[in-house]
């Protein structure tokens, strides 16, 4: 065929269509050539340095050493090191002493965040903005008391506290009358309250007794906020709370952390949570 080929001394491969339609042998333009000889002088350069071909178990290490983890182990390190200084000095103090000093407070509440959302996020929420069955964190009111110390103990021992079922202990127009004394944040206006015993739990100023967690009964802050709230109350004074022998008493349960936890951990978090409710 080269030899009767009608367009000598063109770089043709001798196939030819129609006539003139014919296959070129040109080499390709620099530009891709350099390109070509580049990736594969990569390929074979990034081969003997990192880790490459998967052969048997392990693929070749490569002749720097680089490795996934050792890179994320170095970072690791990294930031060990910046946190080390802080985490020396929490462990040696109580959660009182970290408050009084401002930089340690601010490292303690970045560096719980994590903690609060693996631990106490699924019941308090994100930012401790609690719910219909978990108490809100973020605000100034408090079961059990908003001293640090307080809220250490909380974590550390968990609470569980009770109050009595009064379906079978009120008449329908006594539970009415205490349902409307505490919708109005008068309950020590209306007789019953201190006649019927609530006192005992909720106080002589109905503000409630934080070593037993019986919520203020007049500030219209709920413990159970609901749409009704009259019948929410209504519910918690027939039915009790964590009251065993009535089915459909409140469970309110603050498991206990202590075993969970470390020290420091429980310490951390009771800082934080001591922030989010802006103190006492
Ligand atoms: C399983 C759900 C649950 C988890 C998880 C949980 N809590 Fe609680 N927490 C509760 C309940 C329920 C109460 C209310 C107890 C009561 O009403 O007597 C409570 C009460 C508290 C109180 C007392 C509030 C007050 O007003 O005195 C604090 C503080 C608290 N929790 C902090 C935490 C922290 C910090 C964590 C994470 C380490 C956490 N909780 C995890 C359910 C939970
Ligand atoms: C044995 C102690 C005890 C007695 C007696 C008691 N309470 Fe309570 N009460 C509590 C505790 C503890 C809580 C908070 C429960 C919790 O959140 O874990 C509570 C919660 C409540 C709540 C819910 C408040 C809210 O914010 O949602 C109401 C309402 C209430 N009590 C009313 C009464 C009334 C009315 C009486 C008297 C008939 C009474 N209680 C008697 C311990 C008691």
């Amino acid at each position: 065929m080269a030899d009767n080929n009608p367009f000598p001394g063109e770089n043709n491969t001798g196939h030819i269509w129609d006539d003139n339609i014919r296959e070129l042998s040109n080499p390709p333009p620099g530009w891709w050539m350099i390109s070509f000889w580049a990736s594969i002088a990569f390929f074979i350069g990034y081969g003997v340095l990192y880790p490459f071909l998967p052969i048997g178990e392990e693929p070749t290490k490569g002749i720097l050493g680089w490795t996934q983890i050792g890179e994320f182990n170095k970072g690791l390190d990294e930031v060990n090191a910046v946190r080390a200084p802080y985490e020396a000095k929490i462990k040696d103090l109580t959660a009182k002493q970290i408050l009084e000093d401002d930089s340690l407070t601010t490292y303690t509440i970045a560096s719980s965040k994590v903690l609060f959302g693996d631990f106490c996020a699924p019941c308090h929420g994100g930012g401790g903005q609690g719910g219909p069955e978990y108490p809100v964190l973020v605000d100034d009111n408090w079961l059990y008391g908003g001293t640090v110390e307080t809220i250490e103990q909380t974590i550390t021992n968990g609470r569980k506290a009770t109050m009595t079922a009064h379906a079978n202990i009120l008449k329908p127009e006594e539970m009415e009358a205490l349902v409307k004394s505490i919708m109005d944040g008068k309950p020590t206006e209306e007789p019953l309250y201190a006649a019927k015993g609530c006192i005992a739990c909720h106080g002589a100023d109905g503000k409630g007794l934080q070593v037993l967690g019986a919520a203020n009964l007049t500030d219209k802050i709920w413990r159970f906020p609901a749409q009704d709230q009259a019948e929410s109350v209504r519910h918690t004074i027939m039915h009790g709370v964590n009251f065993a022998g009535d089915p459909k008493t409140r469970e309110a349960i603050m498991p206990a952390f202590g075993e969970r936890l470390s020290k420091d951990d429980v310490k951390k978090l009771a800082v934080y949570v001591y922030k989010l409710g802006a103190g006492q």
